[in-house]
């Protein structure tokens, strides 16, 4: 196993092995994600190295595979959930109730009902509520375990104005309520154990500023916390540490943001906790499609492959770049000429693209394209919009390679509605929180 101190901060698309990756997609066909579990792991031990002193949590969101959880958990995590279906996955993967923490954002009843039948359970889970009303829900349902409360600090960061939570209305109770939602939330019983905050994702080294100042409101209001209301286990300060997408882009000033955090936290006398996921899963992830089609358009040749915005929605969503690579032109003997190109997908949307005019090595029908910097928000983002099923994922480490998840076909996704018109019962209201408990969940590895 890779020593994870010495492991390199970026691992970019040029650094993944094109005859093992067209390989792969020979055998187990396009488009298709993969994962390498050996990176995730390097990039979790970077992270602990940085941040020695913390307790780090995994948000799922940015790739809920049970493999990745599996792994990550193994290394040390904990794990961040953002819905009922994340913590049963979390609990699926052999995580204890004391290593998951779910984040309830505008909760739907059918997750509380869930979280707190499972909290009998598991007492040691942690709920963070973002709202006065979520706790009112919470012991509508007879819950008063342990409650952290996720403030808005009036400051937010991130690769997009879509991503940038810390200021954002949505998230959290207003900072300068906090002590007073605390200290009600003591005296009805909770087992008040910390605040939580995310700034935003996708912070890179330009928003530092903004970052460190957004730990040192958490700091401030931690120690207010702890005067006012009484001592605090954590303080999370959530995730959002930038990976580099441009291959020209350096890697995250690490040092710098392990060292502003752990001033503005100076004296407080409360764990700190992070809960990063785009950090451990970006560059450990490709994505691999094969061409269809190479039009020469009027101004540009556009190349058209069999992923879409379906498969990865970040181009279409945040105008995100990912690099692309053509491996079968990496493997050809001749030298290819550089051409602008367009990379397309099948969905009927002029969004659908991947890159616009990018200078890329002559495209052919037949050649296999990856997009690096798949394994963050990927296959979690995907869709079957258009009909078009979801694509497979496999993982890789130590050399083993195998299916984590197959393709699903178009029967699977036209199902529910042929078992809606057969008069299923599933989809009635129950008392049985289908949307949790349904067996195609479960299945993690
Ligand atoms: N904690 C909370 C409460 C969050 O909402 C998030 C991300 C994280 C932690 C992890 O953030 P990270 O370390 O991965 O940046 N789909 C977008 C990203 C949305 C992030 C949502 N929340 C993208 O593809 O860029």
């Amino acid at each position: 196993m890779t020593d994870a101190g010495a492991s390199p901060s970026v691992r970019r698309l040029s650094a993944w092995d094109a005859a093992e990756l067209q390989t792969l997609v020979d055998d187990y066909g396009s488009p298709l994600y993969v994962l390498d579990l050996e990176r995730v792991r390097q990039n979790y031990r970077r992270l602990a190295a940085a941040f020695p002193e913390a307790d780090i949590l995994y948000a799922v969101k940015a790739n809920a595979l049970g493999a990745v959880l599996s792994a990550l958990r193994e290394e040390g995590a904990g794990l961040e959930c953002a819905s009922a279906g994340e913590v049963q996955r979390a609990l699926a993967a052999g995580a204890s109730g004391s290593e998951v923490h779910y984040t309830a954002v505008n909760p739907p009843a059918r997750d509380l009902d869930w979280i707190v039948d499972t909290w009998a359970d598991h007492p040691e889970l942690t709920v963070t509520a973002g709202s006065e009303d979520t706790i009112d829900r919470l012991a509508d349902r007879g819950y008063d375990g342990r409650l952290c409360l996720r403030v808005n600090p009036g400051i937010g960061a991130g690769h997009h104005e879509k991503v940038q939570t810390g200021a954002a209305a949505k998230f959290g109770v207003p900072a300068e309520r906090a002590v007073d939602v605390l200290e009600d939330a003591a005296d009805r019983g909770f087992d008040v154990v910390g605040i939580h905050s995310h700034v935003g994702s996708g912070v890179s080294n330009d928003q530092l500023d903004a970052h460190r100042e957004f730990v040192a409101r958490m700091g401030d209001l931690a120690r207010e916390v702890s005067e006012e209301v009484g001592d605090l286990e954590f303080v999370d300060v959530g995730g959002g540490f930038g990976v580099p997408y441009h291959e020209d882009e350096a890697p995250l000033d690490l040092e710098s943001v392990a060292e502003a955090t752990r001033e503005a936290l100076g004296e407080v006398d409360a764990r700190l906790a992070i809960e990063p996921g785009r950090y451990f899963v970006a560059d450990a992830g490709v994505l691999l499609t094969d061409v269809n089609t190479v039009k020469a358009a009027r101004d540009t040749t556009v190349v058209g492959v069999d992923a879409g915005m379906t498969t990865l929605i970040r181009p279409a969503m945040y105008d995100a770049y990912h690099p692309i690579r053509n491996l079968t032109g990496d493997l050809d003997a001749d030298e290819r000429e550089i051409v602008p190109q367009t990379v397309a997908g099948p969905i009927c949307e002029s969004g659908d693209v991947f890159c616009a005019d990018r200078e890329l090595p002559a495209t052919e029908r037949g050649d296999t394209l990856a997009i690096g910097n798949a394994g963050a928000y990927g296959y979690e983002m995907a869709n079957q919009y258009n009909s078009r099923p979801r694509p497979a994922s496999v993982v890789c480490e130590d050399g083993d390679i195998r299916l984590a998840r197959r393709r699903e076909t178009v029967d699977y996704v036209t199902r529910p509605e042929r078992e809606a018109h057969n008069g299923s019962e599933t989809d009635r209201k129950t008392d049985d929180h289908p949307a949790v408990s349904d067996t195609d969940n479960q299945r993690v590895r």
